[in-house]
Order: C-alpha cells, then sequence, then structure tokens
C-alpha cells in the first residue's frame, strides 16, 4: 500500500502559482483515489478528494497502440467508478455507473489506446454521485500522443509550453467545505489553484484546457481580445489552426489552443471567460433560462453570471532555448463520416418535467424517461453508422456526451458547425430550443453486458436522470459459433411442449459457467451465470413465450449455441 503524503497548500497571495498535475507515464498506472485536505482559506481546511494526493490527479502520457494496464485503489469510504472520458475503450474498462469499485477494493481495467492524440481526462462516475466526487476533486488529465501529432512542429513539453488547465468552479460554505450540489459557485480555480497565475515563454506556448465545471459554461478569450488558435477539439486535432478571439467550452468539452506570445516578455495578459456574451438560457449567462420567470436556486446572487472576469493570469517570461514559433498551418486529416452512410437515425428529445418558472430547477429528461440503472435504451449493431438528431426542447442549455464513440457535428439548426466544431468530439453543447446532428459509428467493442452511457454532462443533471445506456451487440455471435464440441452435450427435449418448460442440458466433459438466450434478431432475453459451474443444468424457460430461441451456453471462453424451439 502506498503511502498517503499529506501536503497544505497556503493560499494567501493576491494570485498564487498554479499547480501543474505530475505526470505518470508508461504502460502500467496506479492510481489511489484518497481522502484529503487542502488549506484554500485561512481557517478550516477543506475535505477533499483527490488521486494519489489531495485533490485532483497525475496526468496520465499514453501512447496511441500501446496496451496499458491501470489499477485504480479505492482508499474512500464510498463506492465509486472512474471513468476515461472520451477514450474508445471497451464497455467492461470504461468505469461506467455498473462498474463500481467498493471501499477498500482495487480495479484493473486493460486495453489498447486506440485514440487520436488529444487531451481526454479521467473522473469517477457514480450513479448519482458523480457530482460529490468531482466537485470534491477527483479529476485528472490523460493527454494521448501518436505519430501523426508528433510529426508537426507543435509545442509538447509538458508544463514548459505545453499546460494541461482544468477550469472549475466551486461553492464554499462559511466552514470552508465544497457544497455539492450547488448553483452558487463562485470561485473559480485552474488546477485547484485559486487566483492562479502562470509563467509562460516568450514564443508559441500550447494550453490543453478542460471545462471540469459540474455546470458552468465558459467563454474563453484573451484579454484585449487578442487572437489565439484553436488546434484540438474533444477527440483530436483539427484539419487546420481555427484562429479565433473566443472558443465557448461548456462541461467536459476540451479544447487544444496555441498562443504566439513571441516578443512579448515581460507582459501580463489574463485569460479570461467573456460570460457577459454568452446568450441567456447557459448556465453562466445572466438569466439560466431564456425568460426571465424562469428561475433557478441560488443563481441570481451568484457574481459570476453574465459578467466577464479573469480565469488565470498570464506572465510572459523569457522563451526557452528551442522555441516553437509559428503556428503551423495544417495538422490532421480529419475523415468525417458521409451523411449517406448512415444506417439508422435515432432522435433525442430534451424536456423539462416541470413547466413554467420552476422548469431550470429539473429533472430533465431524454425522450421523456429518467435513467435507469436496470433498462437499456438501445440496443445498436456493432459497427452502425448512426445519425443522432438532439433536440432540446427545455429552456436551458445540456451538454451531451456519448461514451464509446468519438462524433463528428452534421449540423446545428440545419446550418454547418463552426470550424472548431469540425473535428472528432464527445460532448455537444444544445442550447436550448435547438438541435444539432451527430454522426458516429460503433466500432471494435461490442459487450451485452455491460452498457455505455450517454447524458447530459451538467453533473447535476447527469445525478439527476438525465442519462440513458446502450449496449453494442455483435448480432453474429452466438449464433454459428460453435466452439463447443456439439458431441459433447446432450440436450432435451426439443422442441418444448406447453407442459414442460425446464430445458436439460448435460455433458461428460464440459462444466457450464452459464448461459443465455436471445431471440432471432439477436437480443439478449436471459443471461444466468452460475456461481458453481455445472455438467448438469436445467434451464427453467416459463418466463418465455411460444418461439425459436438461440440458447448460447459458455464455457471457458468457448460457447456452444442451438436454436431451441417452444411450442
Ligand atoms: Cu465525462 Cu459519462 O462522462
Ligand atoms: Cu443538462
Amino acid at each position: 500500500m502506498t503511502l498517503v503524503s499529506i501536503f497544505f497548500f497556503t493560499y494567501l497571495t493576491a494570485q498564487n502559482d498554479i499547480i501543474i498535475p505530475d505526470t505518470l507515464s508508461g504502460t502500467t498506472f496506479e492510481l489511489n483515489l484518497q481522502n484529503g485536505t487542502v488549506q484554500f482559506y485561512g481557517g478550516q481546511a477543506t475535505n477533499t478528494m483527490g488521486v494519489n494526493g489531495n485533490i485532483l490527479g497525475p496526468t496520465l502520457i499514453m501512447q496511441k497502440a500501446e496496451f496499458v494496464d491501470i489499477t485504480v485503489n479505492n482508499l474512500l469510504n464510498d463506492t465509486t467508478t472512474i471513468h476515461w472520458h472520451g477514450m474508445h475503450v471497451s464497455a467492461e474498462n470504461d468505469g461506467g455507473p455498473h462498474t463500481i469499485i467498493a471501499p477498500s477494493n482495487s480495479w484493473n481495467p486493460s486495453f489498447t489506446v486506440m485514440d487520436r492524440a488529444a487531451t481526454y481526462w479521467y473522473h469517477p462516475h457514480l450513479h448519482e454521485k458523480t457530482n460529490l466526487h468531482v466537485s470534491k476533486g477527483i479529476a485528472g488529465f490523460i493527454i494521448v500522443r501518436d505519430e501523426d501529432e508528433a510529426a508537426l512542429e507543435l509545442p509538447r513539453t509538458y508544463g514548459v509550453d505545453d499546460f494541461p488547465l482544468v477550469i472549475q468552479t466551486k461553492d464554499f460554505d462559511a466552514s470552508n467545505q465544497i457544497v455539492v450540489p450547488s448553483n452558487s459557485d463562485d470561485v473559480l480555480m485552474v488546477n485547484a489553484t485559486i487566483d492562479p497565475k502562470l509563467d509562460v515563454p516568450a514564443q508559441v506556448v500550447r494550453l490543453r484546457l478542460l471545462n471540469g465545471s459540474s455546470q458552468r459554461v465558459f467563454n474563453i478569450g484573451l484579454s484585449g481580445n487578442q487572437t489565439f488558435y484553436q488546434i484540438g477539439s474533444d477527440d483530436g486535432l483539427l484539419s487546420e489552426p481555427n484562429a479565433v478571439t473566443r472558443s465557448r467550452m461548456a462541461p467536459g468539452e476540451r479544447a487544444e489552443i496555441l498562443i504566439d506570445f513571441s516578443g512579448m516578455q515581460g507582459q501580463t495578459l489574463n485569460l479570461k471567460s467573456y460570460a457577459a456574451e454568452l446568450p441567456n438560457g447557459m448556465y453562466g449567462a445572466t438569466l439560466p433560462g431564456m425568460m426571465s420567470m424562469m428561475t433557478l436556486t441560488g443563481y441570481n446572487p451568484n457574481p459570476m453570471n453574465g459578467s466577464n472576469f479573469d480565469i488565470m493570469e498570464l506572465n510572459v517570461v523569457a522563451p526557452t532555448s528551442n522555441p516553437v514559433t509559428t503556428i503551423p498551418s495544417s495538422l490532421v486529416e480529419i475523415n468525417s463520416l458521409p451523411e449517406s452512410s448512415a444506417n439508422i437515425t435515432r432522435t433525442l428529445t430534451f424536456t423539462a418535467e416541470a413547466m413554467g418558472p420552476n422548469a431550470l430547477n429539473g429533472k430533465f429528461y431524454i425522450n421523456s424517461v429518467s435513467f435507469d440503472m436496470n433498462t437499456i435504451n438501445y440496443s445498436i449493431p456493432l459497427n452502425n453508422i448512426e445519425i443522432w438528431t438532439l433536440t432540446n426542447q427545455s429552456p436551458t442549455a445540456h451538454p451531451f456526451h456519448i461514451h464509446d464513440v468519438h462524433f463528428y457535428v452534421l449540423d446545428r439548426n440545419g446550418a454547418p458547425p463552426p470550424a472548431s466544431e469540425q473535428g472528432r468530439k464527445d460532448v455537444i453543447l444544445v442550447p436550448a430550443m435547438q438541435s444539432a446532428r451527430v454522426i458516429m459509428q460503433f466500432t471494435d467493442y461490442a459487450n451485452d453486458d455491460v452498457p455505455y452511457m450517454y447524458h447530459c454532462h451538467m453533473l447535476t443533471h447527469e445525478d439527476d436522470g438525465m442519462m440513458g445506456q446502450f449496449e453494442v451487440v455483435d448480432e453474429t455471435i452466438g449464433i454459428g459459433e460453435n466452439n463447443l464440441d456439439p458431441d459433447d452435450i446432450i440436450l432435451y427435449p426439443n422442441p418444448l411442449m406447453e407442459s414442460n418448460n425446464t430445458l436439460t442440458v448435460t455433458s461428460d466433459d464440459i462444466v457450464f459457467e452459464g448461459y443465455k438466450f436471445y431471440d432471432l434478431a439477436g437480443h439478449k432475453l436471459i443471461e444466468r451465470r452460475f456461481e458453481i459451474n455445472n455438467k448438469q443444468i436445467l434451464i427453467d424457460l416459463t418466463t418465455l413465450g411460444q418461439g425459436t430461441f438461440i440458447l448460447s451456453l459458455f464455457s471457458a471462453n468457448k460457447t456452444y449455441t442451438k436454436k431451441i424451439i417452444k411450442e
């Protein structure tokens, strides 16, 4: 067991040097989820949660195509999960709400890094407690590197000209404790540093921005409206740098940006949120709903809403010895999926439970239902290309996130997306009474036991049930894949008669571990795994109606499938 070291950070001066998270790299990673304390203010210390420390966690640096092995030790007093946000991993390694880690237990996911070079992140995902665990401090960056990115002349020296910055707002009570949930999140921090300042060299610098807030949308810009260049969206580099003066970021979204500080040594700039420019009906604007009669508890007195504020002071210092001094003219190839390639279009409609003045306090629904751990909302055939039409019929904006896939934005209200959204993404902010269409392919991983999530990344909304789940099913599995020797299996009666609902399966050699029943369309109807494996099993099929079903027996990673008829 790793010794837990206790640090106390003191924040007494107006501007504090920003904390840059430690890095872990290689192919094995050990993460300890633990309780901590941070001295954010004088007086009482703040109780926090962190990873290998008091708050936040180390940056994991991974190489595309490497096989990584991660151990997550839960030293908290609470059950939680850890999700690799934005990464394309199998459902059992995804760390969603079904993959819980009890206190004093460990979880050991392992996977091949399939993702492009980009900035991903990890955070807890326990149903109804995501906001609590993230707000208390558990979150960290994952930087994936690959050959395409390495071939570009970009700043990539961690903590020197390449900085990960997680921007969060929190609410503290009178005894300096973090309040969750809250709409009075009036304390801004970057990398868990309040009033942060960062020394940047006088050259081209890369910032990897993550909005890790529970609810707040930021409208990123520089003081003096200086131009910067967005080079990456959530899940990869763009095709070319996009020169902008603003970048709107909703909870969960990442943006990689370049700023050219060449010749500016000695100057001070501010990274800001121009929140006064946010349209009403977005958390962070003057009004959280589209009309002034709609109120959100605690929102109006919060001075951050609807006004511009500083996020971080940037002090330009001497350049490094080998500085990047130019903005590249092109980046990587983006192969969006053509609309005509889609197998299906699904429509997801967001609504508020309450009508009128109280609508903003939730709940919010997706297609009129709340999250249910035991309901699979969509069964998606492996390799399907799908268009999801996201229609927001509620009076506030929702950042919609999908696990497993990277999507491309086809359009917003029928019009092409802005250049900053013409890359690979996994979160899209859908403003009130607007719509967007995204296209994606569900490749590589099928699993009919563990589902993937889609949800609003406002953590209050997510915890409140604005979430659903899908499984990716390989319809070819379980049908025609007879790698247990059929001669070793005796099965009777088949067909089953109305008077007898018990199917008997016996073998001299095979020890069965469990079985599944599917209908002919490949939907799973029944699944049992045995506590004690057996050579003879009795399967009660009372719950199935008449028809033809596919039985899949499994043992030691092999399966045997057979059509069973019930008359
Ligand atoms: Cu960042 Cu399902 O979450
Ligand atoms: Cu929402």
